[in-house]
């Protein structure tokens, strides 16, 4: 099953050191990049991210990232 597109580009995010953040692999969340519960009944789950340091990370946005949660520039391949 594919994920979503829910952009077409990457998220990005501020993230604080030692924090767990949820990324959606689904691209339902309308809490875009996060989880928020939507995947439920399909087969998707969300993606652990914990932050070893203070900074701004780019979030897939496309969902087709090979180095998921973050974007790998899979997205500029995408139709
Ligand atoms: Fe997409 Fe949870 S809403 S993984
Ligand atoms: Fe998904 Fe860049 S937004 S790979």
């Amino acid at each position: 099953m594919e994920p979503h597109i829910a952009q077409k580009s990457p998220y990005a995010s501020p993230v604080e050191a030692g924090k767990d953040y949820y990324w959606c692999s689904c691209g339902q969340s309308k809490s875009q990049p996060f989880c928020d519960g939507s995947h439920k009944g399909s087969a998707f789950t969300p993606v652990k991210y914990r932050a070893e340091e203070t900074k701004t990370v780019y979030f897939c946005g496309c969902k087709h990232s090979a180095g998921k949660p973050l974007c790998d520039g899979a997205h500029k391949a995408l139709a």
